[in-house]
């Protein structure tokens, strides 16, 4: 006549909800993606990602400072240029925008958070790849890994404590640990993209940083069929010398951020891409679904298949909705 389990017990009210409550998520735990565009006055909004925006370097110092403020983890930095070429000569030039604004945040915060830099050169090569071309338009691995241990350096030197290779080339995170290695820079971290995936979640990050992409990244990031590879992968970089490994995107992926982080002996972050923000946001926009409940939501997921440290957009929305509250009650609208 009675159930002789009842589950509902330890979810009888918000302070036994509490006390078994299993994942948290802490500011900490949050690192903020930021794009700065060369060459503008003003910050430029991106509209397939609302509440988004090119930040020029001056108001790139003010959110750098307001995220500091609401207790993220670490910032992690794109570069726009003006001007892109061949083989990406601004990401290696200390005057491309990318290294002016890692020297601008370090100055403004850099003892009083993470600065990440992205350490890639799709952002800044005419034709979008992430690496340069041999001479039949192919990606070509070795050449580019030339490439990555020359903006590891230029990235090092203007104050970026952690690089993050997310260009899927083999052997990237060898190529910038010897690099850095080499020229002194022994205490600058790595945090691998180790399992990359190549998605359609990424659409609207090719407007956040003006992509000139004709194709797809087929060649070199994983196909989102395979959960395998990403243990290998990851096995890779950690052997190759990564601190910390990603998986990328988040939502989609959560199962291969699962394994992963139980495969792996370093802290695991993952990345909620563009595509995973402006899905929710337009849902938000449209008044189908609550902006707080979802976002943290979708961040406790994250944090609960594996993920030590997340990557997102949200993240200094997210710091202050966290500040002070318990994660029983996070998701609860
Ligand atoms: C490559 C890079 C990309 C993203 C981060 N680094 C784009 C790509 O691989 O096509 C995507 C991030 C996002 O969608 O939020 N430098």
């Amino acid at each position: 006549m009675y159930p002789s389990h009842r589950p509902r017990r330890l979810r009888r009210n918000a302070a036994v909800r509490r006390l078994v409550s299993e994942t948290t998520v802490e500011p900490r735990h949050l690192v903020l993606p930021v794009f700065v565009r060369e060459g503008i006055t003003e910050p430029v909004g991106i509209s397939s990602m609302p509440g988004v925006v090119q930040h020029t370097r001056d108001s790139l110092r003010k959110a750098a400072v307001e995220a500091v403020e609401a207790g993220v983890g670490g910032l992690m930095l794109f570069g726009v240029p003006q001007r892109h070429d061949a083989v990406g000569s601004g990401a290696t030039d200390p005057n491309g925008i990318l290294n002016l604004a890692l020297r601008d945040v370090a100055a403004e915060v850099g003892d009083d958070t993470v600065i990440m830099a992205d350490t890639c050169l799709d952002e800044f090569t005419d034709h979008g790849h992430c690496g340069v071309l041999d001479s039949r338009g192919n990606v070509d691995n070795d050449s580019t890994l030339r490439r990555y241990a020359e903006m590891a350096l230029a990235q090092a030197e203007a104050g970026a404590h952690v690089l993050g290779p997310s260009g899927m080339m083999d052997g990237q995170v060898e190529a910038i640990r010897e690099s850095l290695d080499a020229n002194g820079f022994l205490d600058t971290s790595i945090m691998a993209y180790s399992a990359k995936y190549g998605s359609a979640f990424y659409g609207p990050f090719r407007e956040a940083v003006d992509s000139q992409l004709q194709g797809d990244r087929k060649t070199y990031q994983q196909d989102p069929a395979n959960g395998r590879e990403a243990l290998r992968e990851t096995a890779l970089d950690l052997d190759e010398g990564a601190d910390m490994v990603m998986v990328k995107p988040a939502m989609s992926f959560l199962d291969v951020l699962g394994r992963v982080a139980e495969s792996s002996s370093v802290p695991v972050a993952a990345y909620q891409v563009s595509g995973e923000y402006s899905m929710i946001e337009a849902a938000v926009g449209n008044g189908w679904l609550d902006r707080r409940g979802t976002v943290l939501e979708s961040l406790t997921s994250i944090r609960r298949a594996g993920a030590d440290i997340v990557l997102t957009y949200w993240a200094v929305e997210a710091a202050k909705w966290l500040s002070g509250t318990s994660s029983s009650e996070q998701g609860s609208t």
